[in-house]
């Protein structure tokens, strides 16, 4: 079963305004009034589609961010019955600070195709289509996974590159990719589309590892998914009340490593309008009376590509 094609249009509209809500934010140094923005115009657009929709990955204690909670019902409960994954704002020190890369994201599958996953830490690995499935693994050893992407590359270990989250808890995978020669690609922020870095040779990017935000991984998996890209995951559940939030969700392995198969099934739409501009989509521009957006869009039954809109001020 696919998704209504009709929504495609209906959630590039959705992280268009949601950009567009947050774009006098830009660079006023207050992340929570910029996401709150964001937020608020998400769940309004949200609520007016016809739609049976759940947020499944919302936003929330990770950050404490205003947010679109987990299990709260969106839309008028017409339409089709829909899981949704949101990040209204990804990056918001990008936004805040006005630095390239924040987007505004949402992800939909039908009901029971995309993880519910806890807002904690996730372990992830990211590879392109090129690489065989069977070539890395969120439990080989670092060195391993880079010599089997080179040799699936054909590429020598100095022209390796892999992005990473530049945070003292990487310091170790960071020497060791030191060692090899590897390149580095460290982002302060923003692993969904850190991720996404590996979907494309434009970008360059060979593998992206390491821990940041668990529903990051998820938005990031539905879009790999439609790249045909690989994607693993492993939830780090550091707090009791990690452990205790994540078995209310039914999640009994808390050391369960996450193909992407068990995070994202089916047809998927994923959306990731630019709020400032970055490595995957230009931010909003104001030009002459109106808003001019650009969305990475993936729609897993049909297609993918930059979508550029042009939305006039009401
Ligand atoms: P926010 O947009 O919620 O600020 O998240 C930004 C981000 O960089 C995510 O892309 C990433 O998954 C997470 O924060 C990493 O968390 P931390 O900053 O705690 O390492």
């Amino acid at each position: 079963m696919s998704l209504d094609k009709k929504l495609v249009d209906e959630l590039i509209n959705i992280t268009s305004r949601a950009s567009i809500a947050c774009h006098s934010f830009i660079g006023k140094n207050d992340k929570m009034s910029a996401d709150k923005a964001a937020t608020d115009e998400m769940r309004k657009c949200l609520n007016q589609l016809d739609i049976d929709g759940k947020v499944v990955i919302g936003e929330g204690e990770l950050d404490k961010a205003p947010m679109l909670y987990i299990g709260e019902k969106l839309g008028t409960g017409k339409g089709s019955t829909i899981d949704i994954a949101v990040d209204p704002l990804e990056g918001t020190n990008f936004a805040a600070k006005n630095l390239p890369g924040a987007l505004s994201v949402i992800a939909v599958t039908l009901e029971g195709n995309l993880f519910n996953a806890p807002e904690t830490y996730m372990n992830k690995l990211a590879v392109g289509k090129d690489v065989p499935k069977d070539a890395t693994d969120l439990d080989f050893p670092i060195e391993k996974n880079i010599k089997n992407i080179a040799d699936a590359k054909n590429k020598n270990l100095e022209n390796i590159t892999a992005c990473l989250l530049d945070r003292p808890r990487h310091k170790e995978i960071i020497e060791k990719l030191k060692k090899l020669k590897v390149n580095l690609k460290l982002i302060s922020d923003g692993d969904v589309s850190g991720a996404l870095l590996v979907t494309q040779k434009k970008y360059n990017i060979d593998i992206f590892l390491g821990i940041g935000g668990g529903p990051e991984g998820v938005l990031a998996a539905s879009a790999l998914d439609a790249f045909n890209c690989n994607f693993q995951g492993r939830f780090l559940f550091k707090t009791e009340e990690d452990i205790s939030r994540a078995k209310k969700m039914g999640i009994d392995d808390l050391n369960k490593k996450y193909n992407l198969n068990e995070i994202i099934r089916g047809d998927s739409i994923f959306c990731a309008t630019g709020i400032t501009t970055g490595d995957l989509v230009n931010g909003v521009k104001l030009k002459n009376g109106k808003y001019y957006t650009e969305t990475l869009v993936t729609h897993k039954n049909s297609f993918i590509d930059i979508v550029k809109k042009e939305v006039a001020i009401t």
